[in-house]
Order: C-alpha cells, then structure tokens, then sequence
C-alpha cells in the first residue's frame, strides 16, 4: 500500500526542523505530500531523492534556522500540509504567505489562527480562509491550550509552533487524535509525553526548548488509502486479498474495527513494530455484512473513511446509522452531501442531518440494471469520494463515471494501478493504462 499522508506530512516537516540528516522510507509521493515538500524547501531545508531505491533524504535545518521564503508557500489541496506550516511559521519568527486550490481556500483556518492570534502571533486572513500571512514570533511562548476539536491538525500546528518555546506547553484536545506528531517528535528527540485523562480528553506536554535530531523513518501503509481495496474486497464474494507493511495505529484503526463489527472478514498477521508505530499485514475476505450504529467516539480515528463506510453499509443487511460525523462538512469537500449523492444515484436509500448519515443495506446495490451508460457522480475534486464511487461501481457490478478522475493523486497516485492489478477495469483519460 502508498506511504500513510499524515506520516509523509510531518517526516518532510520535522526532517526539515531536525540537525542533521534524515532519511525517509517509502514517504507517499502523492501530489499533497509534495506540496508539503516544496514548503519546506521553501523554508531552507534541502530534500532530494536517493536514486532508485525509493528512499528521501533530509538535510535539516535546526529549529532555529529557517529562511523567509521568496514567494507565497502554495499547498495545493493539502489541509494537512497547510495547517501545520501555519503552526510551524509561527514559531520560526519568520513570515509566510500560504495559498492553496479552490478547495482548500474555502476550508476553515481559524481553528489554528484563533490560538495562535491568542498566543501573538499576528495573522491577515479574509474571515478565517486562504490566503493567510503569518507573521511569526521569534520568542514563542510556552503555552497551556485546550482545543475544542479533536483535531491532529490542530494539536499538531500548536506543537509545532511551540518547539522553540522555553519551558512546559501543554495541550489538551477533547479526545485523541492521531497521534503521529508525538510519537515522531519522540524519535526526533524532543521531551514529549501523551496522557489519557480519566474523562476521555487527551493531553500532550512538551518540554521545550526542543532538541530535534535527524533520525531514519520508515512510512508503514496508509490505512485510509487501503480502506478502499479492503471495502472492495469485503463486498465482492469471493474475494481474498492480503495488503501487506499496513499502519496499525489505534487512533487510525477505526474503520477496520468498524467494518469487523460488521461481520468483515478481516485477519491481522504478522503484527510487528516499526520506526515507533505498530504495523501488520491484513488478509481480508469478502463477507456477508450487517448495519450497525457506528460508535460517535470513534470518529477521529476513521474520519476519512466515511464516505467509503457508506459504500461498506450500502452492500450490508440493514441500516447503518454514522452520528457525530460533522467535520465531514469541511473536509475536501462537503462530504455528507458527496456521499448521499453517490448513493442515491445508485439507488440506495439514505437519509442525512447537519452531522449524520443513515444508510439502508439490503445487502447489495443494483443501480439502474437495464442502464448501459455510467452513471455519473459529481466529486468536487475530491479523492476520497472519487475512490468511494469506483469501488461502489466496482463492487455493484455497474459502470460509474466520476468528475474530476486526477484528483485522486491527491493522495493514492497509484490507485488506478493497484485496483487494475486485482481485477478492476476503468476507461480513463488519466494516467492509467487499463
Ligand atoms: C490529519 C488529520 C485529520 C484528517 C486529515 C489528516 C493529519 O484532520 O482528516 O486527512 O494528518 O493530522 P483533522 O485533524 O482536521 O481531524
């Protein structure tokens, strides 16, 4: 499977801010990641690919060192990748100008420019979107926040932004996001601990200033890539893949949990540790599924695999019922409309609120069997929902034929490709040659 996003993310970033050099392992070369990399090359950090082994390497700057950058920093479509500059700008002392695609301008910033603006950091934003300047403090200051999101994005700009900072910072989030910047920071060296308070919030403390060295990071596979192959596999009788070197975090392991309780078939082998993440191979079969109610706490750690879960609860027996899900509305694209829409026009009957989605398994999807062209589904340029419809189409046997096909290097360049080698057959005028 690609290198996980998140991970790829904060390797080229905390490469970037480590003394000396480091190399990375399988780093997803999807057009988001390399946003971030042109960021923080931007910055002064020198990024190159050794040869043909696949393998980057970082000459890191120190946290002290980085450079104004010329021009505007452009993050394409990267909310990741974007959020976390901001944070990472605004403890460099420096100041940066960020821009991005359509869709990332109209995503909401100022979860990360509200604490930031608290702490002095000064901002110009048009109400709370791109383009954003940032004017950096030299002096950051240790900090106690507590966000009112379960968001990585935001604990980890926060972090970030108080790597220079002397003395204790401490962050408190609602519940536990992904966890990859703390656990990264700790192999890079900073004085970093996470705890689970006794009523479900989580709470991260760094002690700064931090010292950063350069460290060797292995990107293990991404589980919200491999949710696609693995609904299709689940919902095609028959099937029997196994995807290997796969991300087994707990605050991304969500949608397998899920699609388990919903009677998938699904075996974890070979569990191991690697570069600080828990990793494993999984074999999946395809299964008779139930509806569930899924669990709202869970949210964070599946929160891009919604709109795929519905593809999941669409080819299940019975409702399925997704409560808490209101961060979909700001995602990419609005994701709840995307995902009814996809479904409806497949004829599933579904239901949806400001931050719920109901959807009505009967065990198959037939869409319009008498029909001989696709069916079309509007994307919004937005990956996830383009894998979403393929593997619906795929999965019921029926052609669909979705707006804006590019966008999925986004995040999964190699989609096309992977789901040709197990089967999948696509007329695409992109980059795919089956
Ligand atoms: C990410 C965090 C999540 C997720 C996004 C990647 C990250 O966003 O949706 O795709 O790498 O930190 P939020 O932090 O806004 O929930």
């Amino acid at each position: 499977m690609p290198g996980d996003k998140s991970i790829s993310h904060r390797a080229l970033i905390f490469g970037a801010l480590a003394q000396g050099q480091t190399g990375v392992d399988g780093l997803l070369e999807s057009e988001d990641v390399m946003h971030t990399l042109k960021a923080m090359r931007a910055l002064g950090a020198k990024i190159e690919k050794q040869g043909q082994n696949g393998k980057w390497q970082i000459d890191g700057l120190g946290i002290k060192k980085a450079i104004t950058p010329e021009s505007a920093l452009d993050f394409g479509n990267a909310g990741t990748g974007v959020r976390l500059s901001m944070g990472l700008v605004a403890g460099l002392g420096i100041t940066a100008r960020f821009i991005g695609d359509q869709s990332l301008s109209r995503r909401p910033m100022g979860r990360i420019l509200e604490p930031l603006k608290r702490l002095g950091v000064i901002v110009a934003s048009q109400d709370g979107c791109l383009p954003v300047t940032i004017r950096g403090i030299a002096h950051f200051p240790a900090h106690r926040t507590e966000i009112n999101i379960a968001s990585a994005q935001v604990k980890s700009a926060l972090l970030l932004a108080a790597l220079r900072a002397d003395g204790v910072t401490e962050i408190i989030e609602p519940a536990m996001s992904r966890d990859h910047s703390e656990r990264m920071l700790s192999a890079f060296g900073a004085d970093i601990t996470s705890t689970m308070l006794e009523d479900g919030r989580h709470r991260v403390v760094l002690n700064g200033p931090a010292k950063m060295q350069a460290c060797s990071i292995n990107v293990p596979g991404d589980p919200s890539s491999a949710a696609f192959p693995i609904t299709a596999a689940l919902c095609i009788p028959g099937s029997d893949i196994t995807l290997q070197g796969m991300l087994m975090n707990p605050t991304r392991t969500g949608f397998i949990e899920t699609a388990r309780r919903m009677g998938g078939r699904i075996k974890m082998l070979n569990a191991r540790e690697s570069g600080g993440e828990p990793i494993a191979d999984l074999r999946i079969y395809g299964s008779s599924l139930k509806g569930i109610t899924t669990d709202p706490s869970m949210a964070p750690s599946m929160i891009d695999e919604f709109p795929v879960l519905a593809v999941l609860a669409a080819f299940a027996h019975g409702p399925t019922m997704m409560c808490g899900i209101g961060e979909l509305r700001v995602k990419e694209s609005d994701r709840i409309a995307r995902t009814i829409d996809m479904l409806e026009s497949m004829g599933v009957p579904v239901q949806c609120g400001d931050d719920w989605m109901r959807i009505e398994g009967t065990g198959a999807v037939w869409g319009d069997s008498a029909r001989t062209t696709a069916v079309p589904v509007r994307t919004d340029g937005d990956h996830r929902i383009a894998m979403a419809a393929l593997v619906l189409g795929l999965a019921a046997f029926r052609k669909i034929q979705i707006s804006e096909p590019e966008c999925i290097a986004t995040s999964y360049p190699d989609f096309y490709q992977d789901m040709c080698a197990l089967g999948a057959r696509f007329q695409t005028e992109v980059n795919a040659s089956c």
